[in-house]
């Protein structure tokens, strides 16, 4: 058990990548606080796995790009844990469209999601490390699409990359507070935001094919890393991000090599 008695928020994990980092916390001995926004039902349901592995769930619906929400968040973990060990920054949306016709909400929205909140929930769960001298661990989901642009994905290169910075802002302030932060950075993972990318499953096959290990990645295959970033297998490791992308980000070096190669 690596996580023994450790309480841990996950944002955003009644579902996908969330959902199995708060199962592969609880099964390393961790007590969860799922947060979620909409998915009632897929929240309580993690909730329930998680009891029954022993492990103490505590449901938490909430907006994580609010202050309110995040207020309310860790208050509330407080009142019923009196700790919090560690922090997963999860919670994440995509809206496509060309980079033309990217409306002012949805910029604002994306960018108040994937990277206002993990702003929020650290700064919050931070605070109250640094008062209580526990130290702690920080881990904020990116994307390889912080490195490889998301064509069509408006804001959300952008918020992503602006994770990857701020993991190591929040790293290096940290550091002496006894808070490692790091990100992981996924490649594509099959869950319900990426199945909304494929309209037919030609589409999907041809991604497959072009990711080296041929296939999407499982959100479990995030989680184990999630949890060693957390434990302390991990003591030395801070302002770090690991790609978890089956190959696919290397392969685009190679892919840009040959072709300048051709020239
Ligand atoms: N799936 C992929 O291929 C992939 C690749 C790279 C990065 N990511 C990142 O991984 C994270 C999880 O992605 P996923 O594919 O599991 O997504 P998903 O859509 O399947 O799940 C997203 C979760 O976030 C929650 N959520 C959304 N907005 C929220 C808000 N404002 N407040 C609180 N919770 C909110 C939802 O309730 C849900 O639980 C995201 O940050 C995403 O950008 C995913």
């Amino acid at each position: 058990m690596k996580l023994k008695d450790k309480v841990v928020i996950v944002t955003g994990s009644s579902r996908g990548i969330g959902a199995a980092i708060a199962l592969g916390m609880a099964s390393e001995g961790a007590h969860v606080v799922v947060n979620y926004n909409r998915d009632d039902e897929g929240a309580r349901k993690i909730c329930r796995d998680i009891e029954e592995m022993g492990q103490q769930a505590l449901l938490m619906q909430g907006d994580v790009s609010r202050a309110g929400s995040v207020a309310r968040l860790v208050e509330q973990t407080l009142k019923r844990f009196d700790r919090i060990d560690i922090l997963v920054n999860n919670a994440g949306i995509f809206v496509s469209s060309p980079m033309e016709d990217v409306t002012e909400e949805d910029w604002d929205r994306i960018m108040a999601v994937n990277l206002k909140s993990v702003f929020l929930c650290s700064q919050a769960v931070a605070r109250h490390m640094i008062a209580s001298k526990s130290g702690g661990a920080i881990i904020n989901i990116a994307s390889i699409s912080a490195h490889l642009p998301e064509v069509n994905g408006g804001a959300y290169t952008p918020s992503k990359a602006a994770v990857i910075g701020l993991t190591r802002l929040q790293a290096i302030e940290w550091a002496k507070y006894n808070i490692r932060v790091n990100a992981i950075s996924p490649g594509p993972v099959m869950t319900p935001l990426q199945r909304k990318a494929y309209h037919s499953q030609e589409l999907l096959e041809a991604r497959n094919r072009a990711i080296p290990v041929k296939r999407h990645g499982r959100p479990e295959e995030i989680a184990a890393a999630a949890v060693f970033l957390a434990s302390d297998d991990a003591s030395y490791i801070t302002g770090e991000e690991i790609t978890i992308d089956g190959g696919s980000r290397i392969s685009m070096f190679q892919l840009v090599h040959q072709l300048a190669n051709r020239m």
